[in-house]
């Protein structure tokens, strides 16, 4: 088998101590302290997940909690109705209208808060902008915004009036964006003039104007928020609109939330698949946000009187659910940051955190590794009292910056929730229930109440305790998702398999558990690689550096921290900083800055299996500085030494 070993690099400490119990101060005010709720959700299962439901309010109350007629494609709560819209502010106006629902943080000083009341409005008068644009019930909007409140307002605006939406990252490129859109077959683009990045001011209106022109149908309509005043003014063309000026004329407005079936489409998400197309992940409105209510209030212990903030952008599924959705459906006062870790300077995440009095902070490891690389120091000089809950997700975290995170950000008292989840999950379903569960750094923890896993080898078979096999799902959930857009085979085929017991979804993670049911996280067993908590797939990656002019074939692989290209090219072409420049140039423009590898390195061949493939896990061994495993299927074992030593230089 060869699902991988993970970024436990050898200098890390032994990956479990003893557990380490919920403290008692905790335990007393946590929303799950009671242990009988396992054992409730097993015994009435589905029945239990009423329970999340019932955190909603229902336009039509449903009858069938899940219904597998037509499995694999289950529908949860399919003949109840609901706004999610409405969920998230309506009926939050008569207990908390005036209390912050968003603190928007942007560049230095610039803040905003919108109360529940200002939120309600602000949506209504979007949606009624948008109906203006002529966007019906199931039209998909697509929202390519940084971090300001109007990519929050915009996505609740369309699930006001039942039109999905289709966030993509605002850092993806005009190619990425072009895709995406297309895939969709959306027809309305909402974006900006352009965001700031540190002090530097990001032109986003001219990658939607490249994307527009790539499209094969035109846009019926693109509306732009004005982010950047004077320092940069956008040329608005036919069908374009200045979102003020359209929204301002609605203000006051009451658009009526629209009544959705919960199997309706609430969102796509676009996400690396497998083949290097985007998959569209389908999110339906009921069991979505149920699922990611009930794990924001049971997981992240999120109270309505909490600040919370969890630092994933909104372009990415994180964002989705414990950005937006989870925290504002349980009418919580939740932060939206525009900005970066480090800038002004270190100490911003917690001068953040004090000046707010955070009490609940979910972020991811790939952030984590990066404030122990800066030192204790700088949130040690913060007052971080406020804080009782810490989260993690995106990646594995290793026991030993689990233990920093823990020390010197929770002060070595604060318990630290590891979830486990995906795009796909559209909530989180592996992680302690901090009320009530030890903690194991490094292991993400049981499935939880109400979800059912296996680890199983290639043949489907559960594995023994300690051994290495894929994490599977063996019974279905309510935020899963609903489906790929365009593909049903497609998802049957990429996620299903059908088992003596049923239906089992294949997550592509291969994982270990222990005795007590714990899941340690070893990565990806595709060919996905997790990046700053991004997912990119080695197809998507080596398909545009293979169209650098000169350049024969690319691996891709990831070290833990960032990801390593290894190119070979032809024998007229140097291998040289030029090259390095172009293919660092073809990736920002194919995907995104996040696809711009650490490291390009140039290498006469690529180890190859007899059989011709590339051996990705020996080049990840070899960039990981670990010891090889068994390399006896390789065709050219020279390069091993070669690259080795190349990479030594680099
Ligand atoms: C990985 C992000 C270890 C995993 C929510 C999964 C994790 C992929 C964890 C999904 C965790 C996420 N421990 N690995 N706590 N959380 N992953 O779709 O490989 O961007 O399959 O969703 O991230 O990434 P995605």
């Amino acid at each position: 088998m060869d699902a991988p070993t993970g970024d436990r690099s050898s200098s890390d400490e032994p990956p479990f101590d003893d557990p380490i119990e919920p403290p008692t101060a905790f335990v007393e005010t946590a929303n799950v302290s009671d242990r009988s709720i396992y054992e409730r959700f097993d015994r009435s299962w589905p029945a239990c997940w009423g329970e999340a439901a019932a955190l909603l309010e229902w336009e039509a109350p449903y009858e069938t909690v899940l219904d597998d007629t037509d499995a694999p494609l289950y529908r949860w709560f399919s003949d109840g109705e609901l706004n999610a819209s409405y969920n998230c502010l309506d009926r939050h106006l008569e207990e908390r209208k005036n209390q912050v629902a968003i603190t928007w943080i942007g560049k230095r000083d610039e803040r905003q808060s919108y109360t529940y009341l200002d939120l309600h409005r602000e949506v209504n008068a979007a949606a009624a902008a948008l109906r203006e644009l002529g966007v019906e019930a199931d039209d998909v909007v697509t929202l390519y915004l940084p971090m300001i409140p109007q990519l929050p307002i915009m996505m609740l605006a369309c699930a006001r009036i039942g039109a999905p939406h289709n966030v993509v990252f605002a850092g993806l490129s005009a190619e990425a964006l072009a895709q995406r859109m297309g895939a969709a077959e959306s027809e309305v683009l909402v974006t900006c003039d352009g965001y700031y990045r540190r002090e530097d001011a990001f032109n986003q209106k001219s990658k939607a104007d490249n994307a527009r022109i790539r499209l094969d149908y035109d846009l019926s309509a693109m509306v732009v928020v004005d982010r950047l005043g004077p320092e940069l003014a956008v040329h608005l063309g036919n069908n374009e609109y200045d979102y003020d000026e359209l929204v301002t004329a609605h203000r006051g407005e009451t658009v009526e939330p629209v009544a959705r079936n919960a199997t309706d489409l609430l969102f796509v998400m676009y996400t690396s698949g497998t083949t290097g197309e985007p998959k569209g992940v389908e999110h339906a409105t009921g069991g979505y946000l149920a699922h990611v209510a009930w794990t924001t209030q049971a997981v992240l212990d999120v109270k309505p009187q909490d600040t919370y903030w969890c630092a994933a952008d909104i372009g990415w599924i994180t964002g989705h659910s414990y950005g937006v959705y989870g925290p504002l459906a349980l009418g919580t006062t939740s932060i939206v940051y525009e900005g970066t870790p480090d800038y002004p300077d270190r100490n911003r995440i917690w001068e953040l955190i004090e000046r707010n009095a955070v009490n609940v902070f979910y972020t991811a490891p790939t952030a984590i590794r990066s404030f122990m690389k800066w030192g204790a120091e700088f949130p040690e000089r913060h007052d971080r009292s406020s804080l009782r809950l810490l989260g993690t997700v995106g990646e594995a975290i290793t026991p030993r910056a689990w233990r920093w995170y823990r020390e010197h950000v929770g002060d070595g008292e604060t318990p630290i929730v590891d979830t486990w989840w995906q795009t796909e999950t559209g909530a989180i379903l592996l992680a302690t229930l901090p009320g009530l569960s030890k903690m194991k750094p490094g292991a993400a923890g049981p499935p939880l109440p109400g979800i059912d896993i296996a680890v199983v080898d290639e043949t489907g078979e559960p594995i023994a305790p300690g051994e290495t096999g894929y994490l599977t799902v063996t019974k279905p959930w309510p935020g899963m998702l609903r489906g790929l857009r365009g593909g049903t085979d497609r998802y049957i085929r990429e996620y299903w398999r059908e088992t003596d017991n049923g239906w089992a979804y294949q997550t592509g993670d291969g994982a270990t558990i222990d005795e007590d049911g714990y899941v340690t996280i070893l990565g990806r067993v595709d060919d996905v690689i997790n990046v700053d908590a991004h997912r990119l797939t080695t197809t998507e990656l080596e398909a545009a550096i293979v169209e650098v002019p000169g350049v024969t074939e690319a691996a891709v692989v990831g070290d833990g921290a960032g990801l390593i290209a290894f190119v070979t090219v032809r024998h007229d072409t140097g291998e040289d900083e030029k090259l390095r420049e172009a293919i660092r140039a073809r990736l920002r423009e194919a995907i995104g800055a996040v696809a711009v590898p650490d490291r390009i390195v140039f290498t006469p061949e690529l180890p190859k299996t007899r059989s011709g493939k590339i051996m990705r896990r020996l080049l990840e061994d070899i960039a990981c500085g670990n010891e090889f495993g068994d390399i006896s299927a390789l065709r050219n074992p020279e390069v091993v030494g070669e690259i080795s030593s190349t990479i030594g230089n680099t």
